[in-house]
């Protein structure tokens, strides 16, 4: 959950672990803390709060060292304060150690230091880490690499989770890192090298990266990086050059990166299609290369994931079933890995998640891979921890994703997944070639017609003014429409904190009904032909019961009975969500501003969620 930033060099480390923190922050920010090394001393400098606080204390000025280590906690074990912020050091202050992830077994180990002598500071099962590798640097003193023996045998300990970095006062030229199933990679610059558990941190330094498996180890001095396997035996790795854009992990004069990220969906789309589609050329996934055989095989698909991920998921189930004739289930990643899916090797699963590094679909994933299944990831960021575990990845080249709220990310995950279906028809030769073709030609139009849709902004704007005070919104729809609907809502929930719910239309009767009353805020979205008269009639049911109507529509109507209404252009109805949740996108960020609010970085959540 947290961000971790490391620095070996010429320069004074604080000032670029602080500065990397601050990219970070959006990972989890309940506390922070930074450990700087100079003259055979560890200097450690924490605080609960914002990266703002450990910027403002006293003496941070003083840090002069030119190796350090930094973190942004998102608790889980322990409350957020001071005493559980990282870094934690051992008894003897002669490690410090900063940690991303859970120690599962921490309760066992914690009570084997306290056998052997030791106590613990803090409440967390991180502080176990620098004493368990002091145990076993007083036990190896004969070693000649004894700093990363010590780190070795201590995670050889460890069950759950990990990225950390380890800082000894003894050996002051190095610093050790490595992982477990929590994100780690390295940055090289000129007799420098970084850390960082995600590359915008430190991205302003370099754009040369060696990317950590997991269970490897890493010797860092100035100069050199040495790498090692899960067995410590050497091993060597390549550089790579990771060309994303600084400017495009700023603000670039956006208030907010969720607003930001609102508005490069045009580009962000165009970048999904890529080189897939071409005008009057087949999609092109070369990458995959299933042939008809194999497709043929595949008798069910299964699309897993989390939040938002997930309702692109549901959003590109119907153009699956409709387009290749494959049942689809789409399936929450913590529900899947836990209630024995029906699975074999005729099973085709996709795994969808921005960050890659989301815990439960990463086991969503190594289960279905266990029983045998094809396995694709989707994700937005390359190397991530679910890239490395699938059969095959593609990416959806959205960019970097700072804001919590996922908006850029689900309309280029959207974009993808239709893509690979219309790929799959295509090889299967499922649909009449002029149905696959409208959807093509379609997809290359998307990038202008969200520029259209962004130029709305300022009625959406003036709505959410008028409804900003309210305790409930209910999002209507039915088809796509109501996958829509659940993405809308959820959006609304995270960053303005209204309670809302998304129903399908026809499930209305059914008992939510009972809740509207007089001045209930509903929004309508009916987008599908084939179903908007009826969409329509359920509208006029929350209407007639006093309810304030929003509807977002690019069909032709009689709009008289609604407080406002939003036309987009129009679309294959099989790809409207990417259209469709642009308004509501915005709905849900003004109401945030209008009440004042973190809009970037919600109460509770974190960007990416690495544990259960
Ligand atoms: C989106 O706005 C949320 N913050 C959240 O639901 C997110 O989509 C989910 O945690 C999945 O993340 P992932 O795509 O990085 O796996
Ligand atoms: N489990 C550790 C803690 O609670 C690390 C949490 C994190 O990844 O920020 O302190």
């Amino acid at each position: 959950m947290c961000g971790i930033v490391g620095y070996i060099g010429t320069k004074k480390a604080s000032p670029i672990l602080i500065n990397g923190l601050l990219k970070l922050e959006y990972r989890g920010y309940d506390s922070s803390g930074i450990s700087t090394m100079e003259n055979g001393y560890i200097s450690n400098m924490k605080d609960k709060g914002r990266v703002k606080n450990l910027y403002d204390l006293p003496g941070i000025n003083d840090l002069n060292g030119t190796i350090g280590i930094a973190h942004t906690r998102w608790a889980t074990h322990g409350k957020p304060c001071k005493e559980n912020s990282h870094p934690h050091m051992d008894n003897s202050n002669t490690f410090s150690v900063v940690h991303n992830g859970i120690i599962e077994n921490y309760v066992e180990l914690k009570q084997f230091l306290l056998d052997n002598g030791y106590h613990f500071l803090s409440e967390t099962d991180t502080e176990i880490i620098p004493n368990l590798i002091h145990y076993y640097y007083t036990k190896n003193s004969e070693n000649t690499d004894r700093l990363l023996n010590s780190v070795y045998l201590a995670c050889k300990d460890l069950k759950g989770s990990y990225a950390i970095e380890v800082l000894c006062k003894e050996e002051p030229d190095y610093m050790i890192v490595a992982r477990k199933d929590s994100p780690l990679v390295i940055g090289v610059g000129e007799q420098e090298n970084y850390v960082c558990s995600d590359i915008p941190a430190v991205l302003s330094y370099t754009k040369n990266f060696y990317l950590l498996n997991d269970g490897d180890f890493a010797k860092l001095s100035k100069d050199d990086v040495s790498f090692y396997d899960n067995n410590l035996s050497p091993i060597t790795k390549e550089l790579k050059n990771i060309d994303w854009d600084v400017s495009s992990c700023e603000k670039d004069g956006y208030e907010d990166f969720m607003l930001k990220e609102i508005y490069e969906q045009p580009k962000s789309v165009r970048e999904t299609i890529g080189s897939r589609l071409k005008k009057d050329e087949k999609i092109n996934f070369d990458d995959i290369g299933f042939s008809k055989e194999v497709l043929q095989k595949f008798n069910r698909i299964y699309l897993v994931a989390c939040g938002t991920a997930m309702h692109a998921g549901l959003a590109v189930k119907p153009l699956l079933e409709k387009l290749c004739h494959i049942t689809t289930i789409v399936d929450i990643a913590s529900e899947f890995r836990y209630r024995e899916p029906l699975i074999d090797e005729n099973t085709l699963c996709i795994y969808i998640s921005q960050s890659g590094e989301t815990a439960d679909t990463i086991a969503a994933l190594k289960l279905a891979k266990s029983k045998g299944a094809t396995t694709i990831a989707v994700s937005n960021v390359i190397g991530s921890s679910i890239t490395r575990e699938a059969d095959y990845t593609i990416y959806t080249h959205a960019g970097p994703e700072i804001a919590v709220a996922s908006t850029k990310a689900y309309t280029s995950q959207i974009t993808l997944l239709t893509l690979l279906a219309l790929y799959f028809a295509e090889v299967l030769e499922s649909v009449p070639v002029d149905k696959i073709n409208n959807i093509k030609e379609e997809l290359l139009l998307l990038p202008e017609k969200l520029t259209e849709v962004l130029k709305d902004s300022d009625r959406i704007k003036d709505f959410a003014h008028k409804v900003y005070t309210e305790k409930d919104v209910f999002f209507l729809g039915r088809g796509t429409d109501y996958t829509v609907a659940m993405e809308a809502s959820l959006k609304l929930k995270e960053i303005s904190y209204i309670h809302s719910e998304a129903y399908a239309s026809g499930e209305l009767k059914h008992g939510p009904i009972a809740l509207i009353e007089n001045g209930i805020t509903v929004i309508g979205i009916l987008t599908d032909p084939f179903l908007v008269e009826k969409s329509v009639s359920n509208l006029q049911e929350v209407i007639t019961r006093g309810a304030k109507t929003l509807i977002i529509t690019n069909q032709e109507l009689n709009t008289s009975s609604y407080d406002e209404v939003i036309n987009i252009p129009n679309t294959n109805p099989l790809i409207s969500p990417i259209l469709s949740i642009i308004p509501l996108q915005l709905f849900s960020y003004y109401i945030s501003k209008e009440k004042g609010l973190d809009v970037d970085k919600p109460r509770n959540l974190a960007k990416s969620v690495t544990v259960e």
